[in-house]
């Protein structure tokens, strides 16, 4: 989708960091943007500051774990703006602890927000797309998904490895049939995420992919995803460093995954 101008896009965990960065990159190109959030002061306070940019854009309530909220979310949009043409699955939520110590239940909880989210959300707004055979999907996964760099938080790496899977099967579906696929694998970002990561059995400290790595601007990464929707690009890095590895990776899998358990051994 080379032109964003008059398309319209709803961002889900819009009301804070990636998604606060990406719906005003997307407003800031043209599009009207819907900011969906659980939260709803954050959603509407977003979609005010994007409406500056003199697009039509408005926020709703919406839980990615409420099965029906898609659907009220297409309706709601449908009648106020007529169409949908972006749809960015963006929650994602962090359950932190030792492997054994983490209940099943923060593993059900963490899936159904980060993966089955976006299940949820294809069934609704997939037939929309397909059937204009135009449109564009950008799910948020994370460096985390692409390869392993900790143990402390396994629900929500893998989750995203799932995201990273589900997204990569779904740009063979939809290319042939004019959708885009992108797949966002931000390393860190400064964001507001660290507030609701939930902890369960004894305290671990979560380790960076590369000691050192200097947080990105979520701003910034909102416009690195209106640039991977315009020129119709799958994987978006937010760090240099993240392809760099994947490059280490491919050429000595059993040598990275040594390196990987020394570094988490050294703290
Ligand atoms: N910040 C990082 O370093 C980083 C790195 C890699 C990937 N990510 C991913 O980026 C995405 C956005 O995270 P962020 O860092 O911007 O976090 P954030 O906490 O700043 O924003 C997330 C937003 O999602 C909303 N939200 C939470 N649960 C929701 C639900 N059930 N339904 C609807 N909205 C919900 C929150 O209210 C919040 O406004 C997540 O998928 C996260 O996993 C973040």
């Amino acid at each position: 989708m080379d032109d964003l101008l008059g398309k319209v896009a709803l961002v889900t965990g819009g009301g804070s960091g990636i998604g606060r960065g990406a719906a005003l990159a997307l407003a800031a190109a043209g599009a009207h943007v819907v900011v969906a959030d659980v939260d709803r002061d954050r959603a509407m306070s977003v979609a005010d500051e994007a409406s500056w940019r003199g697009t039509d854009c408005f926020g709703i309530t919406l839980d990615v774990n409420d099965p029906h909220a898609y659907e009220t979310a297409r309706d709601v949009i449908l009648r106020r703006l007529g169409r949908v043409d972006v749809v960015m699955n963006n929650v994602g939520v962090v359950a932190a602890g030792l492997p054994e110590e983490i209940p099943l239940a923060e593993w059900e909880r963490v899936m159904s927000t980060n993966l089955l989210s976006i299940v949820r959300s294809n069934a609704v707004f997939l037939p929309l797309l397909l059937e204009q055979r135009s449109g564009h999907v950008v799910n948020t996964a994370s460096a985390t998904g692409l390869f392993q760099y900790e143990y402390e938080r396994m629900p929500y790496s893998v989750s995203k490895a799932a995201v990273i899977a589900l997204s990569e099967a779904l740009a063979l579906y939809l290319h042939p049939r004019h959708v885009g696929v992108t797949c966002l694998c931000p390393g860190p970002v400064a964001t507001n995420i660290r507030q609701q990561v939930t902890f369960s059995g004894a305290p671990v400290r979560m380790h960076p992919p590369v000691k050192g790595m200097t947080p990105a601007d979520p701003i910034a990464v909102g416009e690195m995803v209106v640039d991977a929707i315009r020129r119709d690009r799958f994987l978006v890095l937010t760090h240099p460093e993240l392809h760099d590895l994947l490059v280490e990776r491919a050429k000595d899998p059993e040598g990275f995954l040594a390196e990987r358990i020394r570094s988490v051994e050294g703290g």
